[in-house]
């Protein structure tokens, strides 16, 4: 089964045609992050802008690098949410009017199953459920313990920021540049992880949950008590100090989890916080019995069209036709409310 699947949920307008929802044949995307390097974050109006500017040509691209035409598409897949309401828009508006144009099936994916689904992208040996996901990004940080696709629940999910929003306010704190997650990367490579003890959020609390704007607050207390001038000399190992406390907090609900779910056969970082180099070693180390697996390369952890045309190929396997159809049923802490396919 060849989808087209389109992903336009933030500052990445991105498409992409996934065969049988591993085989990636193109993957292409164009971002508007260059715009945002100093507002500290992505200005919804002209994301949306930049989005209608390339969709097209996206559109175009995808075709043309998986050598193949309208004709030999089977579905069209685009997130539906959630996401800047501008740039949704985009795509799906994009995606249903080409539904319409060359009559094929629509589904609508939700953003969060698209980097559910990355792992599976192009990987060397399918993954096996039941599988613990820890998804984490700039939108959400959530933990999922899934038997299935479609089958799971929400173990726990952030209080406040998602990891992605600490790396991105932290890097504003410190000074540099948005996106805050490999710019503080990059900071931290040069800094000691020991060198300013931040706080461990909820260690002591009986929830999976995580909590990131003590860590936040945190920073910023220690950035303001710093002598006139210390900053510059001290970034890197603020910057290690504080990459370190955010791996070590979910590292920490990660490893509780595995110790109630103990018939878990892999463990799963996805998202763009998931392109991350300390977080993906001391997952790892951690877990040294059981398979910790991220996304094949570091352009399916953030995000891209290639995860949605995956995840809408599995919902399609799972559900059969009603991939198509509405879902009917909403829960909020089940893979139900993460399933629904109407765009
Ligand atoms: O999944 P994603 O591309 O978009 C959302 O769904 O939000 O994630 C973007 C987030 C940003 O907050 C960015 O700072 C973070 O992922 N990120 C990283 C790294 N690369 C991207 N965080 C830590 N380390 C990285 N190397
Ligand atoms: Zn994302």
């Amino acid at each position: 089964m060849k989808i087209l699947a389109f992903e336009t949920s933030c500052d990445e307008t991105a498409a992409s045609v996934v065969f049988n929802g591993t085989q990636v044949q193109s993957d292409v995307f164009a971002t508007s992050s260059a715009c945002f390097t100093s507002t500290g974050g992505v200005v919804p109006e002209e994301a949306a802008r930049k989005q209608l500017e390339c969709i097209v040509p996206v559109l175009h691209q995808a075709l043309e690098k998986a050598q193949t035409d309208p004709s030999s598409i089977d579905a069209i897949a685009v997130t539906k949410g959630p996401g800047l309401s501008g740039s949704l828009l985009v795509g799906t508006t994009a995606a249903r009017a080409l539904a319409s144009l060359w009559q094929k099936p629509l589904v609508g994916v939700h953003h969060t199953l698209g980097h559910l689904t990355s792992p599976w992208l192009e990987c060397a040996e399918t993954p096996k459920f039941p599988v613990l996901s820890l998804s984490v990004s700039g939108g959400h940080s959530d933990l999922w313990y899934r038997t299935s696709h479609t089958h799971g629940k929400l173990l726990g999910r952030t209080r406040d920021d998602a990891a992605g929003e600490a790396f991105d306010k932290g890097a504003s704190l410190l000074g540099l540049p948005y996106p805050g997650g490999p710019a503080i990367q990059k900071a931290a490579e040069q800094g000691r992880c020991d060198a300013f003890l931040f706080p461990n959020p909820l260690h002591e609390k009986d929830t999976l949950d995580f909590s990131f704007s003590g860590l936040k607050t945190s920073l910023k207390y220690t950035i303001r008590d710093l002598p006139e001038g210390e900053l510059a000399t001290v970034r890197s190992d603020l910057a290690a100090s504080y990459e370190s406390a955010i791996c070590k907090h979910l590292l920490h609900r990660l490893q509780k989890a595995a110790t109630m779910y103990p018939d878990i056969k892999e463990i799963h970082i996805v998202g763009g916080v998931s392109a991350n180099t300390r977080l993906r070693t001391v997952a790892s180390d951690t877990f040294r019995t059981c398979t910790v697996r991220f996304p094949c390369k570091i352009s399916y952890c953030t995000d891209n069209a290639a995860m949605i045309g995956a995840a809408a190929f599995f919902l399609h396997r799972e559900l059969g036709d009603a991939s198509y159809l509405p879902f009917q049923t909403k829960a909020s802490l089940g893979l139900e409310e993460l399933v629904e396919t109407t765009v």
